[in-house]
């Protein structure tokens, strides 16, 4: 049999180190090639192609820098030429590329491949329904989207600090095979089968973490915030609830819930540039731009994806946390709206 190969679609925070850790664990396999090939979309820095630096010096200096690649990572500026030959697709892109990366390679993906998604967002047509991202990969690549999830800032996995994830997938085979090619002694992984809740459950709670980030510009304190955390996850709960019934409902307290919650609440991104639109008046673009050096916020596209899923299916009024964080980034309300939609939560009636 030819050797299998595994293609790494994106190459930010995330991407980078998950390529780091594939690109290390593939050299305990004979079934696989060495190579990854991981798609780079390509930029200037410092006056060079990003691809060419990365090659030469197997570092990502713009989006992940401080750790090295092993050698057999190697950037491909062409999206086609990274996944044409792969058998594995690992899709690590910022949410909001998903949808046109694959409209890319739709036709140059072999028919026998699979894919596992990290990204955390959903996917809103021009029609406005929304869907899973996992559902328009599979949809217009034509193969199985598995998926995983966690309690992962990046920076800190990379450097090997411990922590643990979430693959979701139905498929013993593939789900045992992305683990090996993942889980190292830093990174410990546990395969379930919901994978739509645990896709959920990485999307929604971007949104709380803003939420978060609010309270903490505001000059809240841990008490508020625990609040925030609390009430962000009954919205999770009964969301997956409402909408993806038939769940285990142990799936809450895996790293893709509770864990990852925590995680984005305190130390992530989304938390960080929410706590700085309270303080600085900045919009929420700008601020991007000015905090985060090219790096992607998931979680105000988030709310605003949850608003149209809410107002199809005529549900808003039951997570006022959700639809607050969405009209506060939108500045339709103020952000110490916030802490009235906390204070008349249903929890609370
Ligand atoms: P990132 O925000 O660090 O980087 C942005 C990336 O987008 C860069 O690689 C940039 O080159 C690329 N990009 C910019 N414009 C593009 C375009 N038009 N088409 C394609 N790519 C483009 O990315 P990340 O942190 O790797 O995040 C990817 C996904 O992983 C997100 O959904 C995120 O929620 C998820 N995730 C991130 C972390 C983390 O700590 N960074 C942890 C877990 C999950
Ligand atoms: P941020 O995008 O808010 O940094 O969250 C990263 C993450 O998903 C950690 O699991």
């Amino acid at each position: 049999d030819p050797l299998r190969r595994v293609a790494v679609v994106g190459s930010g925070n995330w991407g980078s180190t998950i390529a780091k850790i594939v690109g290390t664990n593939i050299t305990k396999f004979n079934t696989f090639e060495n190579e990854i090939r991981m798609y780079v979309y390509e930029e200037m820095v410092d006056g060079r192609k990003l691809t060419d630096i990365i090659n030469q010096e197997h570092e990502n200096v713009k989006y992940l820098p401080g750790h090295k690649f092993p050698p057999n990572v190697v950037a491909y500026p062409d999206v086609i030429e990274a996944v044409k030959d792969a058998d594995i697709l690992l899709f690590i892109l910022p949410h909001q590329f998903v949808e046109r990366t694959c409209h890319a390679i739709k036709s140059h993906v072999k028919k026998t491949a699979f894919a596992v998604s990290f990204s955390k967002g959903f996917y809103v047509s021009k029609d406005k329904s929304v869907d899973l991202l996992s559902t328009v990969i599979s949809r217009l690549l034509e193969i199985p989207c598995y998926v995983l999830m966690g309690a992962n800032i990046a920076s800190e996995v990379a450097a090997g600090k411990f922590c643990e994830a979430t693959i979701g997938s139905r498929n013993y085979e593939h789900g045992q095979l992305v683990k090996g090619l993942i889980q190292t002694d830093e990174f410990r992984l546990v395969i379930k089968p919901d994978t739509e809740v645990i896709e959920v459950l990485g999307a929604l709670k971007n949104i709380v973490a803003v939420a978060a980030g609010f309270s903490d510009g505001l000059g809240f304190g841990d008490n508020t915030k625990a609040a925030v955390i609390r009430l962000g996850l009954k919205e999770m709960v009964k969301f997956c609830e409402e909408f993806f019934p038939g769940h285990h409902p142990q799936i809450f307290l895996e790293s893709c819930g509770v864990a990852d919650l925590v995680t984005t609440c305190y130390g992530g991104r989304n938390r960080k540039v929410a706590a700085a639109f309270v303080k600085t008046g900045k919009d929420i673009k700008t601020l991007e731009e000015e905090m985060l050096n090219g790096q992607k916020l998931q979680g105000p596209d988030a709310a605003a994806e949850v608003q149209e899923w809410l107002k199809e299916k005529g549900q808003a009024n039951k997570f006022p946390l959700f639809v607050a964080v969405h009209e506060i980034c939108e500045r339709r309300l103020e952000p110490k709206a916030l802490i009235d939609a906390l204070r008349h939560h249903p929890e609370f009636w």
